[in-house]
């Protein structure tokens, strides 16, 4: 079922540079959970410190009954197995085909046969949709296809938790819109907790059970998805509407007077957005991203997807009661 990961009150600095301190969260295990937050806010230096690439200052993870922090090498070598990483730039070997890119991992950490390898090699490839590129070099495909070939990297060592840092950068709309299907089927598809780090809202409110929002050095939530998505709290608003008035500012942090009178004007009710959306708490909660047809859905899945169609249900009786009636009530989507 994956495993879960605790964190407890993490802190981490370089020097004196404070990167986010006291963040405590826990990821369900299983789940796909998502952690937003602008460039520069550290997410990346979270990651690594989740594989003890980098060392807090201080605060737990527990995984597995072990604080990940207080691990020597030898037994952090052991909990790293239970980890697949895809890079933001897939960090495959230029100089390598993509078969031997992704049997990589199967060779320097097992002795399984060629004759195995193969086999995992082409169960994964196939998975993420790239059988037929094995003797493709990485420079010769697509940013997608890169992207693609690294996840089929991290998955061949059957990982109970699979980190994504910024799986979406660089890639075009539709792009985007196929890797999120595959991160979806994916869950649907293998055992394992799935934590995505990206700045790019329209994945974050389509594909996890849950959302966190790194901001100004805290994480200033952390919680089922649709909480987040219908939160009064003005960072955690801004930043999922992608609106300019709010706490967030171009280089990131704003003057103190500017914000006050941003958030006095939110408070005024004057707050649509980019598209002449409402606030926060209206700008609705948009349906899921379910796994393919064909894919067999666990039973969590299988909740989820009742779920949704209950949701949808409503959805289309209200938009059904509003145009009977020739109002314009409240938003449809904020159900
Ligand atoms: N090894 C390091 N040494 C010193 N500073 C670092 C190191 N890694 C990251 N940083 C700093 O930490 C901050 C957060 O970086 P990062 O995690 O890459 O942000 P994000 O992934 O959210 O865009 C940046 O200011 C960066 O310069
Ligand atoms: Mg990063």
């Amino acid at each position: 079922m994956g495993v879960e990961i605790c964190v407890e009150g993490l802190t981490k600095s370089f020097g004196h540079q404070v990167i986010w301190q006291d963040v405590s969260l826990t990821l369900p295990a299983g789940e796909i959970s998502v952690l937003l937050g602008p460039s520069g806010t550290g997410k990346s230096v979270f990651l690594k410190t989740l594989v003890g690439l980098l060392k807090p200052d201080r605060g737990s993870i527990w995984i597995d009954g072990k604080d990940v922090t207080r691990l020597r090498e030898h037994d952090l070598y052991e909990v790293r197995k239970l980890f697949g990483v895809l890079f933001q730039d897939g960090a495959l070997f230029g100089s390598m085909d993509l078969y031997d890119n992704i049997a990589f991992p199967l060779r320097e950490h097992t002795r399984k046969s060629e004759r195995e390898i193969r086999q995992i090699v082409l169960e994964k490839m196939d998975m993420v949709g790239l059988l037929g590129a094995e003797g493709k070099l990485p420079g010769e495909i697509s940013g997608g296809m890169r992207k693609r070939a690294g996840l089929a990297r991290a998955l061949v060592l059957d990982p109970e938790i699979i980190l994504f840092d910024e799986p979406d950068s660089g890639l075009d709309p539709v792009r985007v819109a196929y890797l999120n299907q595959l991160i979806v089927d994916l869950n649907a598809q293998i055992d394992a907790t799935f934590l995505i780090v990206t700045h790019d809202i329209a994945s974050a409110r389509l594909v996890p059970d849950n959302i966190g929002l790194l901001f100004r050095r805290e994480l200033v939530m952390f919680g089922p998805r649709e909480e987040l998505l219908s939160s009064g709290e003005p960072v955690v608003g801004q930043f999922l509407n992608g609106r300019m008035q709010g706490p967030i500012g171009m280089a990131e942090e704003k003057d103190a007077a500017q914000v006050e009178q941003e958030l006095a004007e939110l408070d005024a009710g004057n707050h649509r957005g980019p598209k002449g959306g409402k606030g926060a708490s209206g700008a609705g909660v948009t349906p899921r991203l379910l796994p393919s047809e064909g894919i067999v859905r666990p039973p969590r899945w299988e909740e989820i997807a009742e779920y949704e169609e209950k949701m949808q249900r409503l959805r289309d009786l209200r938009a059904a009661s509003k145009g009977a009636v020739g109002v314009d009530g409240p938003g449809v989507t904020g159900i």
